[in-house]
Order: C-alpha cells, then sequence, then structure tokens
C-alpha cells in the first residue's frame, strides 16, 4: 500500500481566545492581603471586602451573617445582595419579588413591592433578564426612566386555563430594554382574585434571569415560598471611555500589561479583558497570566511537539510517522497500512 510521503511541519502558533474561567489556575483573585471570599462566594478585585481591597466604593462588598440563615452573604454597597461575581462583567443580584395575596373574600393578607435600584456603574442586562408575572388575576408594569411595560397573567376564572393576544395563562413574560438602572415594578389584580378558582390567591412580579426561571403551573402556589431569584446585572469601570481612561495611569483599571480595554454592549464605562492567551484578573497588575495551552487538551490539537509560549503555544512534527490531518495545527501520527 503507497505510504504518503512524510512530511516535516512547523506550524504557526495558533492563538485561542482566553476565557476567564475563574477556577483553572491559581492566578491572584484579590490585592495582595485581601481576603478573596465570602462564604464561598469568590470577591474578584475591582471588587473587594474593605475600602482598601476595593477599587472604589461602587464595588465595595459588605460580606455579612444574616440573622435567619447564618451564613455570610454578600452586598454590594451594603444592601445588593449578590450571589455571583465574573470578571466578564456581570454580577448576580438576589432581587426581592414583589407579592400581592388575597383572602377568599378578597380582602388583602399580604403585598408587598420591592423596588430595583442599583448604583451607578450598574445596569440590569436587557437579553439575560425577563419581567415576569404569575398569577391568576394580575396585571402590572415595569418602568424606567423612558419606559413602561405592561404584562397580563390571569388563568380564566374557571379552574381551565385561558388564552389570548396579550393575556397569558399563569405567567407573562417581556423583555428588559438596554441601559437600566433603576426599575421600578408594579402589581395589581382586577378582582382581588375572588373570581378565581384556584388554590392559589397570590399574585406575583420580578425580574429574573431568564435561564434560572423557567414557568410551570405549580409556582402559582411554589412561589410562595420564594424570597429572592436572581437578576444579572452588568457592571463596568468609571464612566470614562477607555482613551480617557488609558490618560490616567494611576487611575487606569487595566493593571495588567496583558490586558485590553473594552466597552460594554449595556452601559457605563469600561472593562477590562486579559488578552487572547491569557487569563486571570485584568485589573491587578500580574493579574493576567499565561495560558500554558499544552497542558490542556482542549486547548490545542497537537500530537506532534507542543510547546508553550508566552500568549500562544507552538505545534511542531518531529521527523518521522507524523503528518498534517485535516486541519493546519494537527500534526498526527500517520496511518500505516
Ligand atoms: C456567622 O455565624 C456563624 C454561626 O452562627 C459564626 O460561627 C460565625 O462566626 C459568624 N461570622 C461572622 C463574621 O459573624
Ligand atoms: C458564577 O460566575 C462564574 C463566572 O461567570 C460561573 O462560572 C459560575 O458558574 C457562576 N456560579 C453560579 C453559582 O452561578
Ligand atoms: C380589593 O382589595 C382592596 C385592598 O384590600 C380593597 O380596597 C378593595 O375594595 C377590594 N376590592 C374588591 C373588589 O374586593
Ligand atoms: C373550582 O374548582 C374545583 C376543583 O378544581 C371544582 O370542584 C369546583 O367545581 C370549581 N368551582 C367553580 C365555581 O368553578
Ligand atoms: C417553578 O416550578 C418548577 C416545577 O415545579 C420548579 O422546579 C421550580 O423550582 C419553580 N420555580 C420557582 C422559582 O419556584
Ligand atoms: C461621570 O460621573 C460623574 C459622577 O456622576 C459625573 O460628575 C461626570 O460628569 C461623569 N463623567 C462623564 C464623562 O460622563
Ligand atoms: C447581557 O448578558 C449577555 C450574556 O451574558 C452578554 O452577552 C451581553 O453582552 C450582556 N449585555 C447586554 C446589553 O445584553
Ligand atoms: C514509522 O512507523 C513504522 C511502523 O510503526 C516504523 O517501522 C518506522 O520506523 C517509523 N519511521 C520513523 C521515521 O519513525
Amino acid at each position: 500500500m503507497a505510504i504518503n510521503k512524510f512530511m516535516i511541519l512547523v506550524l504557526l502558533p495558533i492563538i485561542f481566545s482566553s476565557k476567564s474561567v475563574v477556577s483553572i489556575s491559581n492566578f491572584p483573585l484579590a490585592k495582595p492581603h485581601c481576603r478573596e471570599h465570602c462564604g464561598n462566594i469568590p470577591i474578584p478585585y475591582p471588587f473587594g471586602l474593605t475600602e482598601e481591597c476595593s477599587l472604589n466604593k461602587y464595588f465595595l462588598i459588605t460580606c455579612k451573617n444574616t440573622s435567619r440563615s447564618h451564613r455570610l452573604q454578600a452586598y454590594l454597597m451594603n444592601s445588593i445582595h449578590i450571589s455571583n461575581i465574573s470578571l466578564d462583567g456581570q454580577i448576580r443580584v438576589l432581587q426581592e419579588i414583589a407579592h400581592d395575596c388575597y383572602a377568599p373574600d378578597g380582602t388583602s393578607v399580604s403585598r408587598k413591592i420591592p423596588l430595583i435600584s442599583l448604583p451607578h456603574h450598574y445596569n440590569v442586562n436587557s437579553t439575560a433578564n425577563m419581567f415576569t408575572i404569575v398569577g391568576c388575576d394580575n396585571y402590572g408594569f415595569v418602568s424606567g426612566s423612558s419606559f413602561l411595560i405592561d404584562c397580563i397573567a390571569t388563568c380564566g376564572t374557571e379552574d381551565n386555563f385561558l388564552e389570548g393576544a396579550r393575556v397569558e395563562m399563569g405567567c407573562c413574560q417581556r423583555p428588559i430594554p438596554i441601559e437600566t438602572s433603576s426599575l421600578e415594578v408594579r402589581l395589581y389584580t382586577s378582582d382581588n382574585y375572588t373570581k378565581v378558582n384556584h388554590s392559589s390567591k397570590c399574585g406575583y412580579a420580578f425580574v429574573v434571569e431568564d435561564s434560572a426561571f423557567r414557568f410551570s403551573p405549580e409556582n402559582l402556589t411554589s412561589l410562595r415560598n420564594v424570597k429572592k431569584l436572581p437578576v444579572v446585572v452588568d457592571w463596568g469601570i468609571m464612566n470614562d471611555s477607555c482613551l480617557e481612561a488609558q490618560r490616567n495611569s494611576n487611575s487606569y483599571a487595566c493593571k495588567s500589561s496583558n490586558s485590553d480595554c473594552h466597552y460594554p454592549s449595556n452601559g457605563f464605562g469600561y472593562r477590562c479583558l486579559c488578552k487572547e492567551g491569557y487569563e486571570g484578573n485584568p485589573y491587578l497588575p500580574h493579574g493576567c497570566q499565561d495560558i500554558d495551552e499544552c497542558k490542556d487538551p482542549s486547548l490545542h490539537n497537537c500530537k506532534g511537539y507542543c510547546e508553550n509560549k508566552e500568549g500562544s503555544y507552538k505545534c511542531s512534527c518531529p521527523k518521522g510517522n507524523f503528518t498534517r490531518d485535516h486541519s493546519p495545527d494537527v500534526c498526527s501520527l500517520l496511518d500505516i497500512l
């Protein structure tokens, strides 16, 4: 059987886009001598648990025990409960949900309509969240400085669900507009649940991370036990442009030499990202560290000799039974026979 000519290939470095996965290696998360966690929540700089450990007051996290849970919980600016911080420019806020409950005779049992108000530098993400109303006799609105969106949720007056144009059975969802830092949710009922033949006499309204809430009819009753739901919030540094920010190297937040300045698609200021081939925390002086692609089979496809380089890697084929295979970076054993 004919054998292909042996080839010696010295392949160009292949560059992979870096992903700020906060778990892979041991790059520093926080400034030196600063705590990196609140309970089990990682707190990467520019966020920090003291004034010295955070970039400024907008990134100051308070870590405190709540009387009810006896677990450490993280609060942004002492008031906004958060469950997660991502260096990609997002945090998850645990937001109280609004509810409105009635007794069978239509008298109000309990009602709470919390306001969603974020500080400067923070915006509710417009594509990752949904304004949601769950209920059998409810309508409501979400409004910001320049918009008002309505939604109607009903189950019909019989136990069977009613369908209609803007009327959704038990649940109604609408997207949120872009650049929204303050939201007001309002929740009403038409007939105080007096005409609803459903065991639930409560309505709920909230903005929620789309992937964290899939409506099922059980939610008409199960939401009674839910206090908070996650909202995805985008953050940025200051309100400068990258160019303005770079003029003052003291205050410029992208401290790692292997980082770049980017604009978020939503909201304020700028963000820092590690350059391709690097990972870590771009907001710290030596925060972005080289990724050793050769160590992680998912990052390279080199069957020959893999050599890590600053920001990339090199794949060479030794002399012998190796060949270029399918794609240019693959250096695989030649199948003889
Ligand atoms: C939080 O509560 C736990 C259990 O009650 C306690 O052991 C811990 O010391 C408290 N931590 C703080 C920071 O108050
Ligand atoms: C927190 O965010 C990180 C980075 O985006 C993500 O990998 C992780 O799954 C998140 N954790 C939770 C509990 O959502
Ligand atoms: C609905 O409840 C509100 C507040 O409790 C009350 O003022 C109103 O009269 C009630 N309406 C009906 C139709 O029961
Ligand atoms: C309400 O629902 C229950 C059980 O689903 C049913 O037995 C009853 O007949 C209904 N009542 C009305 C007035 O529709
Ligand atoms: C909604 O109902 C589903 C199905 O019962 C349940 O798995 C989910 O946890 C409920 N969601 C909330 C937020 O209660
Ligand atoms: C940035 O925000 C500060 C405080 O709100 C404001 O005084 C300043 O004018 C803003 N700068 C720009 C460029 O928007
Ligand atoms: C919202 O979140 C998504 C997914 O995390 C992200 O791609 C997007 O840039 C964010 N901002 C806006 C305005 O959608
Ligand atoms: C190539 O593989 C064959 C069979 O395994 C072996 O006999 C031969 O020596 C190899 N050639 C080189 C240059 O490694």
